[in-house]
């Protein structure tokens, strides 16, 4: 396996560091070095916001203040994650040349200040990004303690300015070719939309053009296209001087503004910023929230990715600030760490005095001793890291693949109906991956553009959107053995957003479920239908239910109510080698327990520990060097007790273990020889 970080090819913990707001104190700046060994802190991020002491003024570029704090660091054994600053443009800047500036959808441009605001189109902006981001490469990509860019800050957002106008026109230009194609893409016959010259074409906005959904769709596609343009360019800069140093982005929680995974081909590593609101009692539902999202960061490549940011304690932008719990920063390290990431990394190191993020929670407070509890809890990490070392050579290989993709979201939720109070993509998902996930099944979470070779298991809900080739591949996965589950809203648009003709699933789906979804009927909030399975168990039902006429498939369940009681509302169809199962409507969570408990027997399904976890409880398992490595997380804010089979310790340890305690938002790691 191929390090991610191979200068210093180690679990990583540290996190961001702002020397730069510090510069006038060497006594602190001396102080943090210190303090770093104390936290156990291998490496930091530096310079993320730091262009205005980067590039004092114009052309004028101070580094080093920069070079004494990264030799300073690599001497005392921590290594820097070096940042390009294009986050944040310095005022002189944005003032000289407001084109830098984004303009929002109502097209007034934004004044100076604020960040992750600049235009991506803006020549001006990517030559001076260009500029900094080579010259920092020269001056620091050989220096023997900096292991990895960071490139930028949690790229986001869309400008509206007329040269991004612009290049929207020429992607469609390209995309389509004649006008005539994309007016029959956009159906824009509709209310008369006819576009007859490519200078007519402007962003969809809520005063002008918002109803053409393949229009609103192609227009996020150019957002995340441009981003990622962007992108591409700082990562040519800095590799273009040595190409030797991976780079990454932090990328956030659920973002959808951009498809990340086509951000994903440009960075060598996947890294992402983990902020759960974590609260008193039983937080299993949110821990299954984040679980999915570290899987989805480790499927993007197949590979452990970075936690790049996590909060030591307390995040100032919640509505309420709680302070973590005991055991809780210790359990949310480890969850990260459990799904594949090599690193466990803060926001911040040193809290800031002032501004907006000075109530953030940080490894050293404004008190600025060691004997506080955010101190001493990284302090833990930070040694549990350095001990679970060997982890870092290890990797998650699920036999379950989840499906949640970007494109299918956003065409599903701009469309007028069926359900306009909500269609609930993500806690659809959820609500599968979180049943196999209870199990302690490990599973990736891919997107339409993966292969699912090599999986036992397909769990693909809300597949509205197919991109072309799509339907193929789970035809092939199907026929070739694979179990795939489906479920209502699925194979409705092809990827210009336009409904299939001949029945619903299309594109050849039908065949693979051996279902016609005639119509779909949609409940209001306060409405519910009942799932009846043969065995007399009933399980509620809610959003939507599609109506479905099997042409091949077995009837496993109907509906319990309405006109169409008694009519299939779970079904499984054999096709190939393989078999699909549709269910038609969005169930309780004790459905999805039952059904993929069911399953992952039937399937052999590998569990990461082959036994009954307690509710809130999850374990997850990492292999390499030929051992297997189990977390187990006690998200259920109660003790918990884990009977284990034969052959497990504790990690690092010679004597046998039967069971494990975990107190309240306790975590342990295990291990067991690989089969
Ligand atoms: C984000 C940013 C950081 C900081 C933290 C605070 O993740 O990347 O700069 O603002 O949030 O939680
Ligand atoms: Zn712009």
């Amino acid at each position: 396996m191929h390090p991610l970080t191979p200068k210093f090819p180690h679990l990583l913990h540290g996190g961001d560091y702002n020397p730069d707001q510090w510069l006038d104190r060497p006594d602190i700046l001396e102080e943090d070095v210190r303090l770093m060994k104390e936290a156990h802190i291998n490496c930091v991020s530096l310079g993320i916001f730091s262009w205005a002491r980067l590039e004092p003024e114009e052309g004028r570029y101070d580094f080093d203040w920069l070079e004494a704090i990264i030799d300073r660091l690599y001497e005392n054994g921590v290594y820097t994650v070096l940042a390009t600053p294009s986050g944040a443009k310095p005022i002189w800047m944005s003032e000289k040349y407001p084109e830098i500036r984004r303009v929002r959808p109502d097209g007034r441009r934004d004044p100076s200040g604020g960040r992750h605001n600049h235009c991506y189109t803006s020549p001006v902006y990517r030559e001076k990004v260009r500029q900094m981001d080579t010259a920092l490469a020269q001056r620091f990509s050989h220096h023997p303690g900096v292991i990895l860019w960071h490139l930028s800050n949690e790229y986001e957002g869309a400008c509206y300015c007329p040269q991004c106008q612009a290049a929207f026109r020429r992607w469609l230009k390209e995309k389509y070719g004649t006008l005539d194609n994309l007016n029959h893409a956009w159906w824009s016959a509709f209310w008369s939309h006819t576009i007859t010259d490519w200078e007519q074409i402007q962003a969809p906005v809520p005063q002008g053009e918002g109803s053409v959904f393949a229009q609103v769709l192609d227009w996020k596609r150019f957002v995340s296209h441009q981003a990622t343009d962007f992108l591409r360019a700082e990562r040519d800069a800095v590799k273009g001087v040595n190409p030797e140093i991976p780079v990454t982005t932090n990328f956030m929680y659920y973002y959808d503004g951009y498809d990340y995974w086509k951000m994903k081909d440009l960075v060598d590593v996947v890294s992402w910023d983990s902020y759960p609101q974590w609260r008193g009692g039983n937080n299993a539902r949110l821990a299954a929230d984040y679980a999915l999202y570290h899987d989805i960061m480790r499927s993007m490549k197949k590979q452990p990715f970075l936690l790049m940011e996590s909060a030591p304690s307390t995040t100032n932008w919640w509505p309420v600030s709680k302070l973590k719990k005991p055991g809780m920063h210790r359990m949310a390290s480890l969850q990260a760490v459990a799904h594949g990431s090599n690193s466990v990394q803060y926001f911040q190191f040193r809290k800031s005095r002032g501004s907006f993020e000075k109530f953030h929670g940080a490894v050293v407070d404004h008190y600025g001793g060691t004997d506080t509890r955010e101190f001493q809890d990284v302090a833990e990490v930070g040694r549990l890291l350095e001990k679970l070392d060997a982890v870092s050579r290890s990797q998650v290989r699920p036999q379950a693949a989840v499906l949640y993709d970007w494109e299918n979201q956003w065409a599903m939720e701009d469309a007028q109906g069926p359900r306009n109070l909500g269609l609930h993509y993500k806690e659809q998902v959820l609500a599968h991956y979180q049943a196999l996930w209870r199990l302690g099944v490990p599973m990736d979470v891919v997107d339409e553009t993966c292969d699912l070779a090599g999986y036992k298991l397909v769990v693909a809900p809300m597949l509205y959107l197919l991109r072309a080739g799509f339907s193929q591949k789970l035809r092939d996965f199907v026929a070739g053995g694979g179990t795939l589950v489906g479920t209502y809203h699925t194979g409705i648009v092809d990827e210009n957003d336009l409904c299939y003709l001949g029945g619903w699933p299309g594109d050849g789906l039908r065949e693979v479920f051996g279902l016609w979804n005639e119509a779909t009927d949609a409940l209001w909030d306060q409405e519910e239908n009942a799932l009846c399975l043969e065995d007399g168990r009933e399980y509620r039902l809610k959003d939507l239910c599609a109506l479905i006429h099997p042409q091949g498939a077995q009837v496993l369940g109907t509906y319990g109510q309405d006109f169409y009681k008694g009519e299939p509302a779970l079904t499984v169809h054999a096709y190939g080698k393989g078999q699909a199962y549709y269910v038609a409507s969005f169930a309780e969570d004790g459905f999805y327990q039952d059904f993929y408990k069911k399953l992952a027997e039937e399937l052999a399904l590998e569990r990461a520990l082959p036994v009954e976890l307690p509710e809130g409880v999850e374990a997850c398992l990492r292999e390499g060097d030929g051992r297997r490595y189990v977390f187990l997380q006690n998200f259920s804010g109660e003790p918990q007790k884990v009977a284990l089979p034969a052959g497990y310790t504790l990690f690092g340890e010679d004597a046998p273990l039967a069971e494990v305690e975990l107190a309240p938002y306790d975590s342990q790691v295990l291990e067991t020889a690989a089969p």
